[in-house]
């Protein structure tokens, strides 16, 4: 409310006539670039805990028994045996039977705690599922128990047959609780075998995705959906690389991978971090269509992490020896867009999709960098356009935005212009200063080559340490991002994609902050950079203004940089202004080629401090403030408060 009164005062100190430090332009005339629907997107990797105990709204860990400590996330009492004779699923193989205890006194049975404890919602339904086998006539019961050791719901399921079935149970709970977990004990003298333990919420997307998730990505608007990575599709070695084929058909028979973040950073150690893969390319391609933004695949090029692996060359696959990778990326093709006669366009059809899913873009390599990439790509590139000339193709610049650490960008760039890749990943995790020193970025680039993809970026305030206190997701490095954006903006005939990066942490579960949405296991938390990212993709616009000050674009003099769209659908020209400086700016924006710009809304985001971050306790500490003003005749004169991102719409 102070937020709004503020904003009101400065509106109508505004119309009386200051004198303005700044006279901004703004040319109404003339249309410029065309802005791409895929400008603002998201990037998501199954870092942080970000599929497995976020998104992927599975509660239970280890379901499967997979994990290579089968029973790691587990707690058994009496007799429990893992075995894998005559499993259920054949590439998951191991099951665990559960037999009678050997005392009437005592029981048999499991104990999960999920991850990080199972979140419990009062009135909410958990869909509880398992498959089973038993030789006579079995019972289980099912419990959620909360933190405090209280009985919160019970079923019981009879078990019938020895041939492996599915069998179901609902629970409802009457307590909210984010460290609940389940248990099973097995009621009868006959031993049971048990297999892909299950527990989802009722409110789940789709049956699979936790719903505040999906809603925090909708209420984003993105319009592009990077996916699934990140050094994740690379893998420490190839054998733990992402592969898009053990993602899709029954989530049950998907197998098991080590997550690349499990025992990557030791002061970040997460020996039970594995992907289940049940988020998997169906339901990346099924979300993306929810979102309205195009599906962006990220697939690995024949090569690990190169980070992980600089003195071992030998690592990668040889570059005669590509061809299975080549047929994934073309499989995938087949698998999103194929006719359901085709072998993967079939899959897609019998998972719930004959329609095609649009996929018109592919990037082929993550962060990967010099000859070793360049000479892996071009195959791919050939086989590519052949069969698919329709299909854009990304290609990495490496993991680095310049040529100071020996990561090769300009030869990076160079090759992708060689072979002719349609958009450069380009990755920048930077601090403040930079941030501010790139606004101008892409004003320099040549503009005969392939267009911009800023496929990874946030601002670091401590470029050094994720440990930091300072390593937040805070106020400061969300007006930087702002910053940077503008010259985005400027320059969409060149950018065509730009995607922050990561997208979610769980607040106990993090290996590498900042991050866009942080979550617990009840609530999610936007970030101010989460605003940030919403404001310009609520307001994309479809093509270029021209703004400038005395004839030069505004990219950072006296702490203002600023950028201008028109939407033609909505008939609105909106304009971004980022004070980056110790002190209020006033300005006069002039619409030239306008009589009148009416009624029109401001935004702003700003933060008490620049330290200020948003967490899950208070979650409001930096949101947008909006208010209404009038502007009479052609000319809006404002103050741009110090330290704030204002967006003005008319
Ligand atoms: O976003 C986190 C990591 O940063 C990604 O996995 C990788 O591509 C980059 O180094």
């Amino acid at each position: 409310m102070k937020h709004l009164f503020c904003l009101f005062l400065f509106a109508v100190w505004s119309l009386c006539g200051m004198h303005a430090q700044h006279v901004f332009t703004l040319d109404t005339k003339k249309l410029g670039a065309e802005i791409q629907p895929t400008m603002y997107g998201i990037f998501f990797e199954d870092i942080n805990f970000g599929a497995d105990g976020g998104l992927y709204a599975e509660l239970i860990e280890n379901r499967s028994f997979e994990f290579p400590q089968r029973l790691m996330g587990w707690n058994t009492f009496g007799k429990v045996e893992v075995n894998d004779t005559h499993p259920a699923f054949e590439r998951n193989p191991h099951y665990v039977t559960l037999s009678d205890a050997g005392h009437p006194e005592r029981r048999t049975g499991l104990e999960n705690r999920g991850f990080f404890g199972i979140g419990l919602k009062s009135g909410m339904e958990y869909h509880f599922s398992l498959y089973a086998r038993s030789a006579g006539s079995a019972k289980i019961r099912i419990e959620l128990v909360g933190s405090d050791n209280e009985i919160i719901a019970r079923q019981s399921i009879e078990i019938n047959g020895s041939t492996w079935n599915r069998y179901t149970a609902t629970l409802t709970s009457t307590k909210t609780d984010a460290k609940g977990l389940l248990r099973l004990f097995l009621e009868s003298k006959q031993s049971v075998d048990v297999d892909h333990i299950s527990l989802f919420p009722g409110d789940a997307w789709q049956g699979v995705l936790r719903a505040d998730l999906v809603n925090d990505l909708k209420e984003l608007h993105p319009g592009v959906f990077r996916f699934p990575g990140g050094c994740i599709v690379e893998g420490t070695d190839l054998a733990t690389r992402y592969q898009w084929k053990h993602s899709v058909g029954p989530a049950e028979n998907r197998p098991l991978n080590i997550n690349r973040w499990n025992d990557c950073f030791p002061y970040r150690l997460y020996p039970n971090y594995f992907q289940s893969y049940g988020l998997g390319f169906y339901e990346f391609f099924l979300l993306s269509e929810e979102l309205g933004a195009q599906p962006l695949p990220i697939l690995n090029v024949g090569m690990a992490c190169q980070y992980q692996n600089l003195t071992n060359d030998q690592c990668h696959v040889a570059v005669d020896s590509l061809q299975p990778y080549i047929d994934d990326a073309l499989d995938l093709i087949e698998f999103a867009n194929g006719e359901t006669s085709t072998p993967w366009g079939k899959l897609r059809a019998d998972m719930g999709h004959p329609q095609p899913f649009n996929l018109k873009f592919i990037g082929i390599g993550n962060e990967q960098w010099g000859p070793l990439y360049a000479e892996r790509l071009e195959p791919f590139i050939k086989a590519i356009r052949s069969r698919h000339p329709e299909i854009k193709i990304i290609g990495s610049s490496g993991p680095s935005p310049d040529d100071n650490d020996g990561k090769q960008f300009t030869y990076g760039w160079n090759e992708m212009k060689r072979l002719k890749a349609d958009l450069v990943d380009e990755h920048y995790y930077r601090d403040p200063q930079w941030f501010l020193n790139n606004v101008t970025r892409y004003d320099r680039y040549d503009r005969k080559g392939p267009k911009v993809f800023a496929g990874e970026y946030a601002c670091h305030i401590d470029v050094k340490a994720s440990e930091s206190p300072t390593a937040r997701n805070c106020f400061e490095a969300a007006l930087m991002e702002a910053a940077i954006m503008t010259g985005f903006e400027r320059n969409a005939d060149l950018v065509h994609m730009a995607t922050y990066a990561p997208l979610f942490a769980h607040v106990e579960g993090w290996q590498w902050r900042p991050d866009l949405i942080w979550m617990d296991n009840l609530t999610t938390v936007r970030t101010p950079n989460y605003y940030v990212q919403q404001l310009y993709a609520q307001h994309r616009g479809t093509h270029v203004l021209k703004l400038t000050e005395e004839g030069k674009p505004i990219t950072g003099q006296d702490g203002l940089c600023a950028s201008a769209v028109y939407d033609q659908s909505n008939k609105r020209y909106i304009i971004k202004v980022v004070n980056t400086s110790d002190s209020p700016k006033e300005v006069t924006i002039t619409f030239r080629g306008l009589k009148q710009v009416g009624a029109g809304e401001v935004i702003q985001l700003h933060a008490p401090q620049m330290e200020t971050f948003n967490t899950i306790q208070n979650k409001e500490q930096v949101i947008p403030q909006s208010t209404n003003i009038q502007v009479e005749g052609n000319e809006l004169q404002t103050t741009i408060p110090a330290k704030s991102f204002m967006l003005y719409k008319f």
